[in-house]
């Protein structure tokens, strides 16, 4: 998704700007730009393409100056291109905006703005126009007033960093539903939609609420509300090493997050596992005041929901059901005080789980989220938060972040079942015991790396892939399948393994590869069944499985065993050997895998 930094001190803007868009890039993005104050007027550089596009032509032309903005653009409104490329500016280029997010009216206003000539098929150039139709006046009160004026008339979500002409020290940035951050520096300071462009440069940060707008220059940050009023924030320390946002020596970030797993895992249980306190922390100490609890999460963060959902199910008298967030908005779901609407999402921007949240607080349901940017907009307006501290999760396929997703479910619902007398303390006690087993047996699994290496360097002739798995299994198939189309390109689709009988087996021949997910017992059976169908029709078979059986190894062309563990927590570990599985895919067919075509690491637009 579009990326934003802004940069204003005493040093040149230009490298400042460039370092922080390449700590951007892993968000997804088409083009990118920059444009610098000269201290005389402002200059723009911009191009369709990754940023060595923009570097080239930046080597023939680069521009001085220590005020700056840049931009990541991943097309929305016009295709990419060099003139769609962020930053835009009004014709007499007083004023450059870059944006992030949509103006949902940049039509009608384009039609009002009767004077100006427009170049771009984009909603973000409107914002310079109207900024600059409403500027009369070379004061920053009026420029300030001016970017007021232009954000009462758009409709719509932003995140804006302008600059004026008549202002070489001076940048503008504005907030609405697309997160953006002001980094505190000393004689300098920075603003970003993401702490990544930043923590090279300063740890003090402050967090822009929706409607504030900010007047920075090297010395001074004023923070203004809605109705222009002047607020005072609180200095947000980011605890982010620089080396989580590195790769460390791995290919791809994703690999390096996978290998990541059994630390986070570890740091996060080691915080959460033994807290008394754990449900008293988020106010849950009883589910007495609830009747309904929905999850709520969107492609990956929904397939932790689903494994939430089905084991909170098995508390009393109490209706659970997981939904996706994009859909949960317009379905008119069933509302009020007594329910619990539990949020997941790595970002805590996505902007469907975010309206799934806004919705549900209207309706005074109480809200839970699951987060692991710490501050951003879903922690912020939820009740209470559960932080996964995963680090930074650069690569735009999810893995760490669903192990600990799953963990936080994990460990929430061993102390649900605890207080609602599913489980006796016994039993409670075993299961933290198993919790604890978690780090040590995905380290395990990624010591056999190799293995699952070899066997997907045989499946790369394939070009459609069938996931498939019942109750818990089902959703670490969606969960493997999702992963295989993000990074491999492959036509993937996860069934509910009893659901391949009522169609989709008309597929099956020589050129499909079937992975099949067996960890639950009463399941084994059944599923092998419906693997031994798909063989029977020439479909390759791959099992990922806690059960080391003759049966399956007869049915299997490879099979891969996972330690054994309570069976509510092996479609974690299973999941592990998937994400290995679909990466060395990916790498063998040889794509960028951090960056994988038309996808965007946090989905900021519905
Ligand atoms: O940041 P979020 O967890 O809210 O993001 C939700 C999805 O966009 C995300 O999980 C997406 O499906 C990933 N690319 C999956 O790998």
């Amino acid at each position: 998704m579009c990326g934003i930094v802004g940069y204003v001190g005493l040093n040149e803007a230009e490298p400042i700007l460039l370092d922080g868009l390449a700590k951007l890039e892993y968000r997804g993005y088409d083009s990118a730009g920059i444009a610098v104050h000269s201290g005389q007027k402002i200059n723009i550089v911009k191009s369709k393409g990754k940023l060595a596009e923009l570097q080239k032509k930046l080597s023939q032309n680069e521009l001085k100056g220590t005020l700056g903005i840049g931009h990541t653009r991943w097309a929305t409104h016009g295709a990419p291109s060099d003139i769609n490329s962020h930053p835009h500016a009004s014709n007499n280029c007083k004023i450059a905006v870059v944006h992030n997010g949509i103006i949902e009216n940049y039509l009608s206003i384009k039609e009002e703005l009767t004077e100006s000539s427009f170049t771009s098929d984009t909603d973000t150039e409107v914002i310079a126009h109207l900024i600059n139709k409403f500027y009369t006046k070379a004061t920053i009160e009026n420029l300030l007033d001016a970017v007021y004026a232009a954000i009462d008339k758009m409709r719509g979500t932003y995140a804006l960093a302008i600059i004026c002409s008549d202002f070489p020290d001076k940048l503008i940035a504005v907030k609405k539903d697309n997160p953006l951050v002001i980094g505190v520096g000393k004689n300098e300071n920075f603003i970003a939609s993401d702490i990544t462009a930043i923590i090279n440069y300063t740890r003090d940060a402050y967090l822009l609420d929706d409607g504030e707008v900010a007047l920075i220059d090297a010395k001074n940050i004023k923070i203004f509300d809605k109705d222009k009023t002047l607020v005072s924030k609180k200095i947000f320390k980011i605890d982010w090493d620089i080396e989580s946002a590195e790769k460390g020596g791995y290919d791809f970030f994703m690999l390096k997050e996978i290998f990541e797993q059994p630390k986070v895992i570890n740091d996060f249980l080691s915080i959460n596992l033994y807290d008394e306190n754990f449900l008293h922390k988020i106010n849950l100490e009883t589910l007495e005041n609830f009747t309904r609890i929905y999850i709520v999460g969107c492609g990956t963060a929904y397939h932790a929901s689903l494994i939430g959902a089905r084991l909170l199910s098995k508390l009393p008298n109490i209706f659970v059901s997981a939904e996706m967030a994009s859909e949960f908005r317009y379905n008119e779901p069933l509302i009020d005080e007594k329910t619990l609407l539990i949020v997941i999402s790595q970002s805590g921007e996505t902007a469907d789980t975010l309206a799934a949240l806004r919705m549900a607080k209207e309706k005074n349901a109480r809200v839970l989220s699951i987060v692991n940017v710490v501050g951003s907009s879903i922690a912020r307006e939820s009740d209470n938060v559960i932080y996964i501290t995963a680090g930074p999760e650069i690569s735009v396929a999810s893995t760490k972040a669903f192990s600990l997703q799953v963990m936080a479910l994990y460990v929430l619902v061993c102390n649900l079942y605890k207080v609602c007398k599913v489980i006796s303390t016994e039993k409670f006690l075993q299961l933290q015991n198993e919790l604890q087993r978690i780090p040590s047996l995905v380290t395990e699994i990624l010591d056999r790396e190799n293995e699952i290496k070899i066997m997907a360097e045989k499946y790369l002739s394939c070009k459609n892939v069938f996931y498939i798995g019942r109750g818990l299994d089902y959703f670490i198939a969606r969960e493997g399948s999702l992963k295989l189309k993000e990074i491999a390109y492959l036509y993937s689709q996860a069934y509910a393994a009893g659901e391949l009988k009522h169609g989709p087996i008309a597929l099956i021949d020589d050129s499909i590869l079937i992975v099949g997910v067996i960890t639950q017992k009463n399941i084994v059976e059944k599923t092998l069944s419906n693997l031994k169908e798909c063989k029977s029709r020439h479909g390759k078979i791959f099992i990922v499985t806690t059960e080391n059986n003759s049966d399956i190894k007869n049915v299997a062309d490879d099979s891969f065993i996972i330690p054994q563990i309570s069976q509510i927590f092996a479609p974690l570990l299973a999941n592990i050997s998937l994400q290995l599985f679909a990466y060395y895919i990916a790498k063998g067919l040889g794509y960028d895998i951090d960056k994988p075509r038309n996808l965007a690491k946090s989905v900021t637009v519905e």
